[in-house]
């Protein structure tokens, strides 16, 4: 089954407890929200207090994408603001991703693992079997708006040939246009930032992408 998950960088920030609303209303299954931290990315977005204050005006899921150096340092405070779901980036684990992510997994709540557009997905082997969720990057992170760099869907092709059941997330110039071949490349987790606010009827594009199924 597809899974949308609206991001919020694309989001109007001064009306943050609106936008979650509105992402609710539309039918989306998560709610995305970008952490960078001006030093594992060239941005700095949201803490801890932000997921805090949009927390009560909605209860969809907050897949949380940290892309923040030290991740284990920080995945705390995000799930006691109310994270759901808490997704790392392997390259900001070193040689230590196994410890990591079993001590993210310790605090129940699904943990993803994101890969960024250079980086082969056969890093993930030493946690694969932990994970609820892979994040293939069809972006450099750190920003919104980018295109799509559709060569990152052999990953996913890859992955989805070796996993069947595992979820497969897609993150960074996804719409119209270029959702379909993630979606027949493997991945069922879609994360729209633009295409979502900037849509006229973002309840209908959530209605479609929903309907496509895997060829
Ligand atoms: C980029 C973020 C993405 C981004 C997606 O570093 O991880 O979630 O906000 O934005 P769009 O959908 O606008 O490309
Ligand atoms: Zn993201």
């Amino acid at each position: 089954m597809i899974k949308i998950s609206a991001s919020l960088l694309a989001a109007d920030f001064a009306r943050l407890g609106e936008e979650v609303r509105l992402v609710e209303k539309a039918g989306c299954d998560m709610v995305h929200i970008d952490v960078m931290d001006g030093h594992f990315v060239p941005n700095i977005t949201m803490g801890p207090m932000i997921v805090k204050a949009i927390r009560p005006h909605t209860g969809t899921f907050f897949d949380v994408h940290l892309m923040i150096s030290e991740p284990e340092r920080y995945a705390g405070a995000y799930i006691k603001a109310g994270a759901d779901g808490i997704t790392l980036h392997a390259e900001s684990c070193g040689d230590h991703l196994r410890e990591v992510v079993e001590e993210i997994k310790a605090q129940n709540v699904r943990v993803g693992c994101a890969i960024s557009p250079d980086t082969p997905w056969t890093v993930l082997d030493p946690v694969l079997p932990l994970l609820d969720m892979v994040l293939v990057m069809t972006v450099y992170p750190g920003f919104g708006g980018q295109n799509f760099i559709e060569p990152t869907l052999q990953k996913v092709w890859a992955l989805r040939r070796l996993y069947p059941e595992l979820d497969i997330q897609v993150d960074g110039g996804l719409n119209e246009e270029t959702v379909g071949e993630a979606v027949r490349a493997g991945a069922n987790v879609i994360v729209m930032g633009t295409a979502f606010f900037g849509s006229k009827d973002p309840r209908e594009l959530v209605k479609s992408i929903r309907e496509m199924e895997r060829r």
